[in-house]
């Protein structure tokens, strides 16, 4: 296993409590069956968790709304105008009111090239804002998610990049965020830090989210074919996102759907299952969009702690899709 500190987890010790509770439920109700009234079905120690989630307007802020709230937690969902999280005092006062027992953290500066260009709005938004939030996590005993970036990496690496690997990024965006995930990890030590990449699913503003309605609006489309990494659906991740907080452990995560691509490749699939096989897609080279942030030619990951953990890998990206495609 990895030397590299962030990696090194912990283990809740409410988590060792609510185990605790849940195997005397367990025990309790799988007595003798006289002993158990027969209308006392439901289990008894049941709490209902509260997640706050910021960002939540976004694509993955959406995705894990949905996901947590069909899976019993009580949700309080915060899009940008309701709370802003760069407004440090803000911040404190919502999360002393709200007393989550996790603040899921899905705000992004989705524009990469305006990073570029506004990077005291990248490092309000990715680090500090962040940071507040962390410590304003602290300060109320709740955990906190905090979501990351492939980004982070520079991308020079062939195969897969793993927590061991040193995160190197060329781009505004990129050391934005890897300087938020620093500062929420040195903030608060209940952190959960997700690196993630190539988001899509409904509703997001992203090339991968959108290629289908581009087409059906008639939009000339160009498929970059010589930068890799993995497409993964938000639903997914969402699943994933509650799978890690109910293991209670805290730590550095590399979480995506399964199998590297292009995106030239994923856009030409998300066009013939969409039945837009007409639709012509004109492959090209990052490097002749002209953009001003540099992207890592190849960052995809692996998580070594999901595997340690036996976390099975998510579903490929195209299985997932598939799925996504049929619901358009
Ligand atoms: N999308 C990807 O391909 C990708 C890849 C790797 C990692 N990630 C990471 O995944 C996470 C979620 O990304 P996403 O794709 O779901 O992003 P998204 O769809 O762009 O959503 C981000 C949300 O954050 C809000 N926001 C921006 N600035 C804010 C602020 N100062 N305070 C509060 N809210 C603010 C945005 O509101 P407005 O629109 O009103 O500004 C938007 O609703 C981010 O951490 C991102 O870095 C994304």
């Amino acid at each position: 296993m990895t030397q590299d500190p962030q990696i090194i987890f912990s283990l809740r010790n409410d988590h060792v409590r609510k185990v605790s509770e849940a195997a005397l439920i367990e025990a309790e109700n799988s007595g003798d069956p006289q002993a158990q009234p027969a209308s006392n079905s439901e289990p008894r120690l049941a709490v209902q968790r509260t997640a706050m989630i910021t960002g939540a307007g976004g694509l993955l802020g959406r995705s894990m709304h949905t996901r947590l709230e069909q899976s019993g937690w009580r949700v309080v969902p915060f899009t940008h105008p309701e709370l802003d999280i760069t407004n440090d005092v803000e911040v404190q006062s919502t999360i002393e009111r709200i007393r989550p027992d996790v603040l899921i953290n899905c705000v992004a500066t989705a524009d990469v090239d305006r990073c570029e260009v506004e990077p005291d709005w990248a490092y309000r938004v990715n680090e500090k804002g962040p940071e507040s939030l962390a410590r304003a996590c602290r300060l109320v005993e709740a955990e906190i998610v905090h979501v990351s970036t492939d980004y982070v990496f520079d991308g020079s690496k062939t195969g897969f990049y793993t927590q061991e690997d040193e995160a190197s990024p060329q781009s505004v965006y990129g050391k934005s965020k890897l300087a938020g995930e620093r500062a929420v990890s040195t903030q608060n030590d209940r952190s959960y830090i997700i690196r993630t990449s190539w988001l899509f699913g409904a509703g997001g503003k992203n090339f991968g989210s959108r290629v289908i309605e581009y087409a059906r609006n008639g939009a000339a489309l160009k498929g970059v074919k010589d930068q890799t990494s993995i497409p993964t659906y938000a639903p997914d991740l969402a699943g994933r996102i509650e799978e890690i907080i109910d293991l209670g452990i805290h730590g550095l995560y590399q979480v995506t759907s399964t199998g590297p691509t292009t995106w030239l490749e994923f856009a030409r699939l998300a066009l013939d299952l969409a039945g837009l096989q007409e639709v012509k897609l004109e492959p090209v080279t990052r490097a002749s969009l002209d953009q001003r942030a540099p992207r890592p030619q190849n960052s995809a990951m692996r998580c070594l702690l999901s595997e340690k953990l036996q976390l099975p890998p998510l579903r490929h990206w195209k299985d997932a899709l598939k799925e996504f495609v049929e619901r358009c």
